[in-house]
């Protein structure tokens, strides 16, 4: 194990936000963690690190960051129509879709370019265009921080929600995923196009019969359109949560605002899209410094180069104060906001 000191954290989250880890360890195995995990209590504190794709790093960590860069992809099991796939955590979340798309295995399409490793999809349950992590999931493996014992858990046992699970909440700090295991299809692959955007991209690409390369075509076709590429432009995908309200606080909203776009989850809970909301409070392409809001999609914080966390926090901030005094809807971060430490 080779501990860097002082080591810039700028190449490792997407926002690409210059804070400095006082320790830095690149783990590439189950065991060079376990390792790690016995000899952490000589450091401050551990912090856990993988594709730095969800993360706003607010200030300099005193702590042992622990990069997971576990690499690996193994058949688990498989029949005639399925197959099982068990992923180590540090593979890259988009060039391992793209892998079973190759080897037309199909479940994973309208996931295609979600930024980020494969270890912390489940920590926030994934999802783009109709599909979320929890549908494909079968289980995954994760280390105790503690005890350095690995634990299986099924989808039961992650609570998965809208961008939740148990491991954004209860299992938080406790628990560092190594692997997760994914049932896709062989054969008989079940396409789901009813997000609208995907179907009018297929029109587009006069795509008829669509394979599940060509849903993934659609949508990495729509997500390169709207969603700035963090090798160009440091960003986290939505900074934000959509926020889930009920039904009468709906009926309130939706008198005032009949236009604005919804998707209603249950009878009694309605979703309101804050990209939406961001822009009719006049954010959309607003540049503070280099801190900013994409041009084409509101939930999207940029950094234009060298803004520091605290001034795109600052910019949440005002976003959030504004959405709440023109809307009376609370927005949050869906992004994990890390201070000093
Ligand atoms: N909208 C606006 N202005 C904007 C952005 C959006 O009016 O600036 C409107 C759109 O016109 C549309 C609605 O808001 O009517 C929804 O927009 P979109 O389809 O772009 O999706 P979203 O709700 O903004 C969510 C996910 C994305 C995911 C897309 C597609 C969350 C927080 N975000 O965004 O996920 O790719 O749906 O499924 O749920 C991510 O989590 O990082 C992410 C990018």
């Amino acid at each position: 194990m080779h501990i860097l000191e002082n080591h810039s954290l700028k190449n490792y989250n997407t926002f690409g936000i210059d804070v400095k880890a006082r320790y830095f360890v690149e783990i590439d195995s189950v065991k060079t963690l376990g390792d790690v995990l016995a000899v952490a209590d000589q450091y401050p504190k551990i912090f856990v690190l993988s594709g730095g794709s969800n993360m706003l790093l607010t200030g300099d960590l005193n702590a042992l960051v622990l990069f997971i860069n576990i690499k690996g992809i193994e058949i688990v099991s498989q029949s005639e129509e399925h197959i099982r796939l068990k992923i180590m955590a540090g593979e890259n979340w988009h060039a391992m879709v793209q892998w079973t798309l190759e080897n037309n295995y199909g479940g994973l399409e309208n996931m295609s370019l979600i930024p980020g490793n494969t270890g912390t999809a489940p920590i926030q349950n994934i999802g783009a265009y109709g599909v979320e992590l929890k549908d494909r999931f079968v289980q995954c493996e994760a280390i105790h921080v503690a005890t350095h014992e690995i634990r299986s858990f099924n989808k039961t046992d992650c609570a998965f929600g809208y961008r939740d699970s148990y491991f954004k909440n209860q299992g938080k700090g406790i628990y560092i995923i190594t692997s997760v295991t994914l049932q896709l299809t062989k054969k008989k692959h079940v396409l789901n196009t009813s997000y609208g955007a995907i179907e009018t991209e297929l029109k587009a690409m006069k795509v008829a019969q669509p394979t599940i390369r060509d849903v993934a075509r659609a949508v990495i076709n729509i997500r390169q359109s709207k969603l700035p590429d963090p090798k160009v432009l440091g960003n986290s995908g939505s900074f934000f949560k959509n926020p889930v309200v009920t039904k009468e606080e709906f009926e309130v909203f939706s008198n005032s605002y009949p236009e604005a776009p919804f998707y209603e989850i249950s009878e009694q809970s309605f979703k309101i899209p804050a990209g939406w909301l961001i822009e009719q409070c006049g954010f959309k392409g607003k540049r503070y410094g280099d801190a900013g809001v994409h041009e084409k999609q509101a939930l999207v914080l940029v950094n234009y180069g060298n803004a520091s966390g605290a001034e795109i926090m600052a910019l949440a901030t005002r976003i959030i104060k504004a959405v709440a005094t023109k809307f009376g809807i609370a927005i949050t971060p869906e992004v994990n906001v890390i201070g000093a430490l």
